[in-house]
């Protein structure tokens, strides 16, 4: 039996394959172009805080060591950046550190802090800073930078990575 208004078995047929051929074309289409498209719309880390450690963790005195790498997304461009510094705690009951990096003001050498010079040394030009960067010896026209830090109240220290000059 069939009527005009009902549809017929090539039809149906017809309607359900279209339907599935959509429906996995969807599934498949619609990951996709998210993966074309993700770098573009990726959250750039450069510039957000980054907690480098435990004020109560550290003695006073005596440089600490940290270190990090982020990403910094342009388009389908990432370019990654190192950072690294030394915290020196000044006085742990009043909170007041220094957030120093490590990053040496001549031609950017990595500086590595050296408990028998009681200094930084620069293994590029044999430059030496203080324990609070200042220049002590060679080409270097500046002390090293610091970054900019807060402590929260279970004593963790953020820094913005963005290198603050001394001059
Ligand atoms: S890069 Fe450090 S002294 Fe030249």
């Amino acid at each position: 039996m069939s009527g005009s208004n009902q549809i017929s078995r090539r039809d149906f047929i017809k309607l359900v394959t279209g339907a599935v051929g959509g429906l996995i074309t969807a599934g498949l289409g619609i990951p996709a172009i998210g993966y074309l498209l993700h770098p573009a719309f990726e959250e750039d880390k450069a510039g957000k805080p980054v907690t480098i450690g435990n004020l109560n963790d550290m003695p006073e005195g005596k440089p600490v060591p940290f270190s990090f790498t982020l990403t910094r997304v342009n388009g389908w461009e990432r370019t990654a950046s190192n950072f690294g510094g030394y915290v020196i705690v000044k006085n742990k009951a009043n909170r007041d550190i220094l957030v120093l990096s490590s990053r040496c003001t001549h031609l950017s050498c990595r500086v590595t802090w050296s408990e028998e010079a009681d200094g930084y040394l620069c293994p590029c030009h044999d430059a030496k800073f203080g324990m609070h960067g200042e220049v002590i010896d060679g080409p270097p026209p500046e002390p090293l930078g610091h970054f900019d830090y807060e402590i929260d109240a279970e004593g963790f220290i953020i820094i913005i990575p963005v290198e603050v000059k001394e001059g």
